[in-house]
């Protein structure tokens, strides 16, 4: 691991053909999006994330974990996406005009990547801005946000309970979007770990796989993670300022 070069990542990246960009909820942090152990704060501050993020918290207080969730959806709907997603629909778009390929895989569930107008990004949580129909599976991406509402916990007109559209502790990833960055992760030469703290699985597990498969990992965040020792650069720094300087420095002759 080398402490922090931006050029020695620049150059990883202007040679690379494959390369996967992994996000966390620090990507988001600049642009507003309080980061997943960061949000309980105000009427929140008495509850765990992990304690009203699952299917059991769900049914035990539906009303309680949809109010949790609608202010999370309004925190990132008033959001705009920052220096470090702009940045990454660029690589993205560089890279594939080169004939390469940059997969965007991100465990955010706030939809910035997209509004930044990256393309194909892998949503490997699910999003704030689709809803699942708590028996029936049924997923609804309503064309308004917020949804006008009859009753309150949501329901379809089946009446089921309408549940977020992000993935809860304790169970499965989408299995397409899975296996999608499972397979992008192990053939990639370059993989780009951005804003994560890399200690919720099988996600992290990628950065893992990534390495054991010979890519480069690239690793920016301000703290040290589980992650940093697979890391060949490690740059300590914030999302907005290393990730736009990293892809000026790795394409700026423009050849
Ligand atoms: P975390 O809240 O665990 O970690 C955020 C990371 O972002 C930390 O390592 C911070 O050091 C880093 N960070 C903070 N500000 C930053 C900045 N400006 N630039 C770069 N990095 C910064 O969030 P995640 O790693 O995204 O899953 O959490 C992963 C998953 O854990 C979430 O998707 C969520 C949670 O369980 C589910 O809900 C299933």
């Amino acid at each position: 691991m080398s402490d922090g070069s931006i050029g020695e990542a620049a150059a990883l990246l202007a040679d690379a053909r494959r390369v996967v960009v992994f996000t966390g909820s620090g990507v988001s942090a600049e642009s507003g999006v309080p980061t997943f152990r960061d949000a309980m704060t105000g009427l929140w501050e008495k509850y765990e994330p992990q304690a009203l993020a699952t299917p059991q918290a769900f049914d035990a207080d539906p009303e309680l974990v949809s109010r949790w969730y609608d202010e999370r959806r309004c925190a990132a709907m008033v959001c705009e996406p920052n220096d470090a997603h702009v940045a990454i629909t660029e690589l993205q778009r560089t890279i594939e005009e080169r004939a390469g390929r940059c997969t965007l895989v991100t465990q955010n569930v706030d939809g910035l990547h997209e509004r930044a107008g990256a393309s194909g990004v892998i949503e490997l949580h699910g999003s704030l801005f689709r809803w699942r129909g708590r028996r029936s599976g049924r997923v609804l991406e309503p064309d308004e946000i917020p949804m006008p509402f009859e009753s309150y916990p949501p329901r379809d007109e089946s009446g089921d309970l309408l549940r977020p559209g992000v993935v809860w502790f304790g169970e499965s990833l989408p299995r397409e979007a899975f296996e999608a960055a499972d397979e992008a992760s192990s053939s990639c030469d370059v993989f780009l770990s951005i804003g994560t703290s890399a200690v919720v699985y099988p996600a992290a597990g990628l950065i893992e796989l990534a390495s054991s498969c010979g890519a480069s990992v690239i690793e920016v965040n301000p703290n040290e993670t589980p992650a940093t020792p697979l890391a060949r650069v490690s740059l300590r720094g914030r999302a907005g300022a290393v990730v736009p300087e990293i892809v000026r420095l790795a394409f700026a002759s423009g050849d």
